[in-house]
Order: C-alpha cells, then structure tokens, then sequence
C-alpha cells in the first residue's frame, strides 16, 4: 500500500484484499466484549471536515478511537476556516501539532491530493470525500459488504443507481470494483452521467428495470441536490418513477441480491421507505463494516503496512484484556 489512501485508482488488487481481510480480522475482534485494541496508542489522528458528514466523520472517529489513538475533530464550521483561513494554512498548524494521520474531507475535488503532496504535512492523509472525485474508504466498505453477503466480487454483477455525475461513492465503487473483478453496471438519466463516461470500466444504462433482474447487488444513490445549479430531471416524481427503488422492483431482483445505500438516504426519491427497511437491505451493515474497514486502513497506514494484522494486534488485544480485567 502507498503512503496514502487518496484514490481506489491507487489500490492494487493485492492492497484491497489486504485492507479488506484485515478489516474482517478486525471485525472478528471487535465482536468481543472488550471493543478496543491497544494498536495506536500514543498516534494522533486529525478528522479534517470541511464539508458536512455525520455517518463518515463518526466512523472515522470511532475507528481510530477503538485503536486507542487520540482523535481531533476540526470542523471547518467554528475554526479558523470560517474567517478564511487556507487549506495549506490549516494543514501548516495541524502538522505543528504533531498529526500521524489527516483524514479529509473537502468540498473540492482534489484538495487530499494536494494535502498529500503539496509538502505541508509529513501526516498520512486518507481522502473521506473530494468534492466529486473520490471516497476510498466508502467503496472499500461497500465491497466489504457484498464480499460478505455474496462470498466474493469475482463475476458478480454489482448496479450503480442514480445521481453517477456528483457521486465521488460511484467513482470510487467504479473502480474498486473493476480491480476486484466484478461487472459494475450504472444507470442514470444521461443528464446524471459525467462526461467520458465511455472510458469507465462498466456498463452504462438508462433502464433500470431491464437491469435489475441481472443484478447481484443494487447500490441507490442520493440525488445530490446542493451540488446542482440548474434542472437535471423534470420533477421528482418522474425522477422516482424511472430511477427509484421500490417493492415492486425490488421483488424483480435474484433471490440472493442485496440492495445498498451509501447514506444519507432521502426516503420516497430514489428509495422507498419500505426497500429501506426491507430485510434484503443491508444499509445498516455497511454502516457498522465502515468501523472496521476504517480500522483497518489506519492500522496498515501508521503501522508500516504489516502484511497481517494476526499475532500483533491478538498479543496486544490480550494485553488489553488482562489489564482491563485486572
Ligand atoms: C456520501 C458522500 O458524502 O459522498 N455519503 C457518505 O459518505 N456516506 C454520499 C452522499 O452524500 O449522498
């Protein structure tokens, strides 16, 4: 694995099986009563958000907190950033502070990279969102999820459903999952659609109820309303009609299939309440796999990307444990 965890374009086939079997370790542990592991004592990590997260910027906290690092939340609401300070400002004093890792998020596509490499920071920066461009660790929890429920990405069929043209999720799942070996199919109203689009590795459709049967796993994606300007789809209820998932689609999919939801979800547009709710819906899940996918990123990054997480984290799990009960 590279220094950073800016892109899933970055990720090698080998890195993303890493980071997911470690998670599944991680996973196994965190089941235990004694939830937190002794890895990153004494490690500093800096949530870096910039843009508003409620289910991301908690799991991340809740991550490097059951790894005993000590956690900053930096908002830019409240700080120094709403007076105008920079990002490479912001990056300067947080860097005096002594982060070992930067986790941001940034309403501009490409602003990790930049904090990444402009030189300001010797952190490891992990991107939670770019504008959008790219949310690794939320592709890498989504493939956590269906390598969970579907026993592997190998020639699965996986179909992307919405607003593709702002989703950093789609570009990230996009990719990933090509590295992973699946067949990724989005479907959008063309308006929805970023241009070079040809050049993705999937399918692209506009019918969703002929994709719909041949799909292993349906991932919905929220309209992204505060990044449009002008009028992509005439009203919302045609928008629900041709693109939204509800029962009556929903009971179109294979037996086994499993529908997904990154979050937020706006119930009634491209989901019904009752898909949500259903028990073919796994949006719970990937809430609870983003804890230990999100572990196991910043263990392999601050801890020198050991190719295991096995005898280290056990021994010092056992550690904890002794002491905690003594
Ligand atoms: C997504 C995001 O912020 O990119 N949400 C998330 O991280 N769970 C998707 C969205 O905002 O719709």
């Amino acid at each position: 694995m590279k220094r950073h965890l800016l892109s899933t374009a970055d990720l090698s086939r080998d890195d993303a099986v890493l980071i997911l079997d470690t998670a599944e370790e991680i996973a196994r542990l965190s089941a235990r009563p004694i939830k937190k592991l002794p890895t990153l004592r004494g490690r500093t990590v800096v949530n870096l958000f910039f843009e508003d997260s409620t289910r991301t910027r908690t799991s991340f906290e809740v991550a490097a907190k059951r790894l005993s690092a000590d956690v900053i939340n930096f908002s830019a609401k409240g700080s120094s950033v709403s007076k105008g300070e920079s990002l490479k400002d912001t990056a300067l004093t947080l860097e005096a502070m002594g982060a070992d890792a930067v986790v941001v998020r940034h309403s501009a596509s490409g602003a990790a990279y930049r904090l990444a490499n402009a030189g300001w920071t010797t952190s490891h920066v992990v991107n939670a969102g770019d504008g959008t461009h790219e949310h690794p660790t939320q592709a890498l929890l989504d493939a956590f999820t269906m390598r969970r429920h579907l026993g592997g990405l190998e020639g699965r069929r996986v179909t992307i459903v919405g607003d593709v043209l702002h989703s950093r999720v789609a570009r990230s799942n996009v990719r990933l999952l090509a590295t992973l070996g699946a067949q990724v199919t989005l479907v959008a109203p063309p308006t929805l659609l970023p241009v070079g689009i040809g050049g993705w590795p999937c399918e692209v459709s506009y019918d969703l109820d002929s994709v719909v049967p041949a799909s292993d796993a349906i991932m919905m994606l929220r309209v992204q309303r505060e990044r449009m300007s002008g009028g992509f789809f005439p009203t919302e209820r045609e928008y629900s009609r041709r693109y939204g998932l509800d029962a009556q689609r929903m009971a179109k999919l294979p037996e086994k299939a499993i529908v997904m939801h990154p979050g937020p979800m706006v119930r009634g547009m491209e989901i019904s309440a009752d898909v949500a709710d259903s028990v073919r819906s796994v949006i719970v899940e990937q809430v609870a796999n983003g804890v230990s996918v999100r572990m196991a990123v910043l263990y392999l990054l601050l801890s020198g990307n050991q190719s295991a997480i096995g005898p280290d984290i056990a021994e010092n799990d056992n550690t904890e444990k002794k002491g905690a009960g003594a």
